[in-house]
């Protein structure tokens, strides 16, 4: 006999893969689980604010944000990167917007200005108020870490290294990125998906889907030849098998990049290398609210520039291939809230081949420690 779905028991995640549930719909819709998240997820991990050369000269900022902060980062005239949280010590006007390059950084609002130490260096009048102490305006500092050619901040100050969270992704990316150290940003790219961050990282860690869902990457990858590994904090999933000519955008069988490479580090950041002339792109989740996640990229090629190959590899990706994923996204996001729907299982395989759903499983071990939930049931 069919048992009514929301009538069954929710089960833990077990370690093994091949045994577990998935995390419950209820962790991909419910606004205390996403408020739980913002202090234990958000507001700990490391995120990527850019490449490493976006910030290489003197008085170069870029601005970045996770959920509701928002931060900013620049090097300073004696050479040194700092992070702040980009609000003004005033009346908490924001900043900075955008990348750009300052000798002093102004406020829009009652133009305050700021040294790039974040110290305060003029306050039009304030000077004259009695008690007032310049020293207490400064701007609050943000962690940052610049590891495998990329700037990444952290809002917690406790937490350690992104070289040690990430331990091995710096090798990784220079042995597979031709040239990255030396890359140049050539664009930028943002879309919204109406899905909880989750939903768009799972997709992204599983290629499961790939030969039914998007026909023109599957034969742009030999899928045969796709593998996912899990490290401790990030995975890497490589395609060392590529089709010069296929259904998404040809290249050139003798071009630098003969393979597609894509990373995923914990909570929700993306490197993404794919066959042909060489470029990457960094894009990450940002969450919005539990049912809705903004998707911020930031694309870089050997010199900033794009070649012919290039237009035509980003036109497949940026159009055909995210809204493919889009559109999946938004379909289980409804799936989620559904009352017909509590919890799947994950496929797996001993090959962790492109059928194999293990890394999205590392991904909901990984959430279930931070909500502290494998182990009591903290959050329910
Ligand atoms: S809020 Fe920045 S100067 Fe007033
Ligand atoms: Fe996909």
């Amino acid at each position: 006999m069919l048992k009514a779905s929301n009538a069954r028991a929710e089960h833990k995640l077990d370690q093994d893969p091949a045994r577990s549930y998935t995390l419950p719909a209820r962790f991909y819709t419910d606004p205390d689980i996403f408020q739980a998240e913002r202090e234990a997820i958000f507001y700990r991990g490391w995120h990527m604010a850019c490449h490493a050369n976006d910030l290489a000269e003197i008085g170069s900022y870029v601005t970045a944000t996770i959920f509701d902060q928002k931060v900013f980062i620049c090097r300073g005239k004696d050479n040194v990167l700092r992070g702040f949280y980009n609000v003004c010590a005033h009346r908490a006007h924001e900043l900075l917007a955008g990348s750009g390059k300052a000798k002093v950084i102004t406020c829009p609002y009652h133009a305050w200005s700021y040294y790039l130490t974040g110290e305060l260096r003029s306050a039009r009048g304030a000077e004259d108020q009695p008690g007032f102490d310049s020293g207490e305006f400064c701007l609050t500092p943000v962690r940052i870490e610049t590891y495998g050619h990329v700037v990444f901040f952290n809002l917690d100050d406790a937490a350690p290294a992104a070289s040690e969270t990430f331990e091995g992704l710096d090798a990784e990316l220079d042995e597979h990125v031709p040239g990255f150290a030396g890359m140049q940003r050539s664009s930028t790219y943002n879309s919204v998906i109406e899905a909880n961050w989750k939903v768009a990282v799972d997709n992204f860690l599983e290629c499961y889907h790939c030969a039914p869902a998007h026909p023109a990457f599957a034969d742009l990858v030999d899928l045969s030849t796709y593998r996912s590994e899990c490290h401790a904090q990030h995975s890497s999933h490589i395609g060392s098998r590529v089709r010069p000519n296929n259904k998404a955008y040809v290249f050139d069988p003798m071009a630098a990049v003969q393979k597609s490479a894509f990373w995923w580090l914990w909570p929700m950041g993306t490197v993404n290398l794919v066959p042909g002339d060489p470029a990457v792109s960094l894009f990450w989740f940002n969450p919005i609210s539990a049912t809705r996640t903004e998707l911020l990229a930031i694309s870089y090629t050997p010199n900033g520039k794009m070649t012919p190959q290039l237009k035509a590899a980003s036109t497949y990706a940026g159009t055909i291939l995210s809204e493919e994923d889009n559109s999946l996204c938004e379909s289980v996001q409804r799936g989620m809230a559904s009352r017909g729907y509590r919890q799947g299982r994950f496929v797996v395989d001993a090959a962790r081949s492109s059928n194999s759903e293990h890394a999205v499983h590392h991904f909901h071990q990984l959430v279930a420690d931070a909500l502290n939930w494998r182990k009591s049931d903290a959050i329910a």
